[in-house]
């Protein structure tokens, strides 16, 4: 694994840059990213291209023997672009267009602006294509970042209504699909369909779908502009995207399809505080991060990268746009970067290098302090960095447990919840820390990508917020001879946001034989108990099947059902619930497991272990492990790496 960090040459005057660079591989830096917002200094007017102080700053940084990653600059349309063409602007969902003076300020419909997009990325990998410094290309900047995918601007509009038409082909289909006879809500012709924005009431959930599809669509296809270009004129070099942390509001599988590597930008503190609704969390993991929430992103950026993934920014003290900013634990800085190497990133990169003094980001921390001297995290990358040459690479073999995750699913449950307690992601998380708490690996599968081969490597398969179920996926999970886990509100709408005909779980009734006949969504303080002691919170499911159910809630309702090695949860649990049943599963599916208190994580990769304390305790590990890393107690925020011994 590589180190890398974040850098802005034109932040800086140019007699800082050499010893910059000096100083970033003194530390062990190998990878810089740069340039991503610097079109105004890039092109200050139209067509006046200033590429010569671009030039320098890479000539100086791989004269240190660095090895770049240069930005489109497209996330920043300058003021004299948004000035000649003001049609680029976003608009909001009130009609508000989203104004200059900050970043992100683009619709992805607007065609001028796609224009305006190829004409920069077009120069810029004209003039820097070939460099022997650039070994990768960054497109844009956080797609989404600052609810930015959708805007409900006239281009947006003339695009879905295409959008529509290529979809459903007749008008009829799509009232059909939508079910626009309900509440007077037909359309005769496509040049009707308005966006989804600004209705007196709930809008046609099939609808709003549709708009997400299309605006993930719109994200993949502006995109793919930028990535042909590259490839065109600067080949051999990857190209990849920096993802973001908690956030479903477009496909990534498309864009991903179309890039090398998939990386993300890890904030661990700021996600927790930002995203938790969970004020126990919050309290818990103030200083750690939600010991689950970089795992998870990491297991599923490594998946969207096909194996090849960065974390390409990564936090290093406070940051400046969370609710509140608290500085990480001692040693978090080296505990999340060993996290990243456990499950295989290949680059793990800071931002920034050098904290700003001026503007928005002020009071974000950088390995730097502002005036140069070395901020806190530098001390603990050095103790990294040497310890990291200790151990070897070795490869990332598949877990025992595939968690298969729907960005469309994500979406569809946020568009109906059904409760308002239900949040769809902080579900799938609950589940996944449920099956990490018992030591075990997990890997994240997307739907439309599995096939029999696919599948073949797991012990056991976890349908943990499929909505809508392909067929495919259907007749694979028939084929597949492990243990299958379906959550509840798998398979309980059609692609097309209805209920199926044969009630849900639809076309997953031909892997367990049973209907779900009523639902209902629970407040907080409704919890409720089975028989044999499990607690169900929030959405519970009355099942109508020959099937005997493994448990009873008071109230003869069935609990969790099984045929075979098909098992149906029909209920969210709380946390030790969840935990004890997925406990139960893995075993059945002989699955090892070693019990992890709350703050211990373990991993493994290829022949190392290693343990992870997020927790405010010291923890115990096997004194008999050869420990390559640390020791056998583990004080908080520590880790330890071990080698697997051979029996
Ligand atoms: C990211 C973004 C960076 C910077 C950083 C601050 O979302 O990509 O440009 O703003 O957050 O934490």
């Amino acid at each position: 694994m590589k180190l890398g960090v974040c850098y802005y040459p034109e932040h800086w005057p140019e007699q800082n840059w050499a010893d910059d660079a000096r100083r970033m591989k003194a530390l062990g830096i190998e990878v810089v990213r740069i340039a991503e917002f610097a079109w105004s200094r890039l092109e200050p007017a139209r067509g006046e291209f200033h590429f010569d102080w671009l030039h320098r700053a890479i000539d100086t940084l791989h004269a240190e023997g660095l090895e770049l990653v240069l930005g489109t600059p497209t996330a920043t349309p300058p003021k004299w672009l948004i000035d000649q063409h003001p049609s680029i602007l976003a608009v909001d969902e009130n009609g508000q267009t989203r104004g200059f003076g900050s970043r992100r300020h683009y619709c992805f419909s607007s065609t001028l602006y796609r224009q305006e997009c190829a004409r920069i990325v077009e120069a810029v990998a004209r003039e820097f294509g070939q460099h022997p410094g650039i070994s990768t290309w960054q497109t844009d900047n956080e797609y989404g970042c600052h609810s930015t995918i959708v805007s409900y601007s006239q281009d947006a509009l003339q695009a879905f209504r295409l959008w529509c038409q290529q979809r459903y082909d007749t008008i009829d289909n799509l009232n059909r699909a939508w079910g626009n006879v309900f509440w007077s809500m037909e359309y005769t012709g496509f040049d009707q369909i308005p966006l989804p924005c600004g209705a007196v009431t709930e809008l046609n959930p099939a609808h709003r779908l549709a708009f997400w599809r299309f605006s993930s669509d719109q994200v993949a296809s502006f995109n793919r502009l930028q990535v042909d270009l590259l490839r065109r004129l600067s080949p051999g070099r990857d190209i990849l995207h920096n993802y973001m942390g908690n956030f479903t509001e477009f496909d990534h599988t498309t864009t991903a399809a179309d890039l090398d590597i998939a990386t993300w930008d890890n904030y661990p503190l700021g996600f927790l505080d930002r995203d938790s609704a969970d004020l126990d969390d919050q309290q818990k993991w103030f200083r750690t991060g939600h010991p689950d929430s970089s795992a998870f992103h990491h297991d599923l950026y490594r998946s969207l990268g096909r194996g090849r993934w960065w974390v390409i920014e990564q936090q290093p003290g406070p940051v400046n746009w969370a609710p509140h900013n608290p500085s990480p634990l001692d040693g978090m800085v080296r505990l999340w970067a060993w996290e990243a190497f456990a499950h295989g990133a290949e680059v793990m990169s800071w931002f920034r290098w050098r904290q700003a003094p001026f503007a928005q980001e002020q009071m974000h921390t950088g390995l730097l302090l502002p005036d140069g001297s070395e901020d806190s995290a530098c001390d603990e990358i050095r103790q990294l960095t040497s310890e990291l040459a200790t151990v070897e690479h070795s490869n990332v073999e598949p877990a025992p447990v595939a968690l298969i995750f729907d960005y469309a699913a994500d979406q569809m449950l946020r568009i109906q919840p059904q409760g308002q307690n239900y949040g769809p992601l902080e579900w799938v998380l609950q589940q996944y820390t449920a099956i990490r708490r018992s030591g075990v690996n997990v890997d994240i599968l997307f739907p439309h990508q599995i096939n029999d081969a696919t599948l073949q490597p797991y012990q056991l398969v976890l349908l943990a917020n499929s909505m809508a179920v392909p067929d495919s996926l259907v007749t694979h999970l028939q084929h597949f001879d492990g243990h299958l886990v379906i959550g509840p509100r798998c398979g309980s709408k059609t692609d097309e946001y209805q209920i199926p005909p044969d009630l849900p779980p639809g076309a997953l009734q031909k892997l367990i034989p049973l209907r779900v006949t009523r639902v209902e969504s629970l407040p907080d303080f409704a919890n409720l108990q089975s028989d044999d002691g499990f607690c169900a919170i929030r959405w519970r499911e009355k099942v109508s099947t020959d099937l005997l159910p493994v448990g009873k809630f008071t109230d003869d309702w069935g609990f969790y059902y099984r045929s075979g090695d098909c098992h149906y949860l029909n209920c969210c649990l709380d946390t030790d619930s969840l935990q004890r049943f997925f406990r139960e599963r893995l075993q059945d599916a002989g699955i090892e497991t070693t019990a992890c208190s709350t703050g211990l994580r373990i991993r493994q990769r290829g022949s190392l272990y290693f343990a992870f304390n997020y927790g405010p305790e010291v923890a115990h590990l096997d004194s008999g492990n050869r420990y390559l890393v640390g020791n056998c107690v583990l004080h908080p925020a520590e880790v330890a790496v071990w080698q697997h011994q051979a029996d």
